[in-house]
């Protein structure tokens, strides 16, 4: 199956924020009334800060929000660069608000790390949302260029990874199948760094962010600085 791509571009980080903020919280309240829960991953890295911290403040989360992770670093339990530490500080550090949080064990190790989690995704179905960054080489959640990204639908749900270009080298990731079970996907990329992926992808190459793909397509939200030929608003008809 293609990719399906659509592309948001706002001015600055603001913008983009106050509209994923938007849209988050449009799609947990329709999946709250029709299921009474809302199922979402959540991206590890430094992009979606301010937007889980938004949605903090907008007390967003709720007790029938489940989130899942993307991706986990293979460091301590606890250690201030874990992807969960970050969310929990970040989304829900008031314990009264606390929801299901789905953590993988990356103390473990890759591989028994990766086992765990495949078990506890086994009985979730579709996810309501995948939330995903990008890295400067293309990369999403653990799967990065010239390794398994777990494409086939066969494929094993959570791989591990052993040599990761981004430090900690040991991580745990769920496959770009896993992550394309889901009725909305959406990327947050932000900054300079990001325009030669941007570029890659809109090339259509294959990084391994064209490897997600849901059903329904997915959504980029990106600022200006991500997207460098299209920094003048009247070119942005050009895009795909
Ligand atoms: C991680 C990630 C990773 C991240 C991108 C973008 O744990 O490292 O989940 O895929 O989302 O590398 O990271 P930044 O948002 O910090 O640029």
């Amino acid at each position: 199956m293609e990719q399906r791509l659509r592309w948001h571009i706002y001015p600055d980080m603001a913008e983009l924020t106050s509209r994923l903020v938007a849209a988050v919280s449009r799609i947990s309240s329709s999946a709250v009334r029709q299921n009474g829960r809302f199922r979402v991953v959540l991206a590890g890295g430094n992009t979606p800060v301010p937007l889980y911290e938004r949605l903090r403040d907008r007390g967003a989360v709720r007790r029938t929000w489940e989130v899942y992770l993307g991706d986990e670093r293979c460091l301590p339990e606890g250690d201030p660069e874990r992807n969960d530490r970050m969310i929990r500080e970040t989304l829900f550090p008031d314990p009264g608000e606390w929801p299901v949080f789905a953590t993988i064990p990356s103390e473990l190790g890759p591989d028994a790390a990766a086992a765990h989690y495949a078990g506890i995704l086994a009985p979730i179905g579709e996810f309501d949302l995948v939330l995903l960054g990008l890295g400067q080489d293309g990369h999403t959640a653990s799967l990065f260029p010239g390794s398994d990204l777990g494409t086939q639908g066969g494929a094993d749900p959570v791989l591990p990874v052993r040599q990761a270009p981004k430090p900690p080298s040991e991580r745990v990731t769920l496959s770009a199948a896993r992550l394309g079970r889901a009725a909305s996907v959406f990327f947050m990329v932000s900054g300079t760094g990001k325009r030669e992926a941007i570029q890659a992808w809109l090339r259509g190459e294959k990084i391994p962010a064209a490897a997600i793909r849901p059903a329904g397509g997915v959504d980029v939200f990106l600022d200006y600085e991500a997207m460098p030929a299209f920094r003048v608003p009247g070119a942005l008809s050009r895009l795909p």
